[in-house]
């Protein structure tokens, strides 16, 4: 069994599904992560050398590549993974998907100080603006996102209770 987890960029997908894996005795993959090990460039370097449309591709190739090789994974997805190519079709056919939920305001408070890594968003330099952004994103992604099996409200809750609760939620589906 693979459990995804999928969600705008910052609502905590590494830092939960982590923690999750722990839990489960499951191992853990971050796709960003993976990508960038694999063709030895950071997902900043792949969208400014490439451009997005390619990054698209190459983020398609290794969710294949993991959905469909690896067992036992707790696997945490790019914020905007689900969004192309019906790779969130693939990702229900292939796994548990979870969407980690968080209001446009905490993620601009999260967000708000890791613009300049973060490509989509490195154009914007005041609250209000990423606030905005932000907002009308997610209003156009949550289509996408809330077709995940598992919806999961993050709130203002600790990790270890997030994880405890999606652990108790899982807990049948990967008996
Ligand atoms: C993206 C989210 C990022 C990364 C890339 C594009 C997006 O992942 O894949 O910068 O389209 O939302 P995280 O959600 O893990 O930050």
């Amino acid at each position: 069994m693979i459990i995804t987890l999928v969600g705008y960029m910052g609502c905590g997908k590494s830092t939960i599904g982590k923690v999750l894996a722990e839990k489960i005795n499951y191992k853990f993959i971050d796709l960003d992560h993976y990508i960038e090990t694999v063709e030895r460039k950071s997902i900043k370097e792949i969208f400014s050398e490439y451009g997005e449309i390619k990054f698209r591709t190459i983020e398609r190739k290794y969710l294949e590549k993991l959905l469909q090789n690896k067992k036992n994974h707790v696997v945490s997805l790019g914020g905007g993974t689900p969004i192309f190519h019906e790779n969130m079709d693939f990702i229900n056919m292939h796994s548990y998907s979870i969407y980690l939920y968080l209001k446009p305001e905490d993620l601009t408070n999260r967000l708000i100080s890791q613009l300049d890594k973060r490509p989509l968003i490195s154009h914007i330099s005041t609250y209000s603006d990423l606030l905005e952004f932000i907002k009308k994103h997610l209003f156009e992604r949550n289509p996408f996102y809330m077709k995940a099996r598992l919806i999961y409200k993050v709130e203002k809750k600790t990790i270890e209770n997030i994880s405890l609760d999606l652990q108790k939620q899982i807990k049948k589906i990967i008996e």
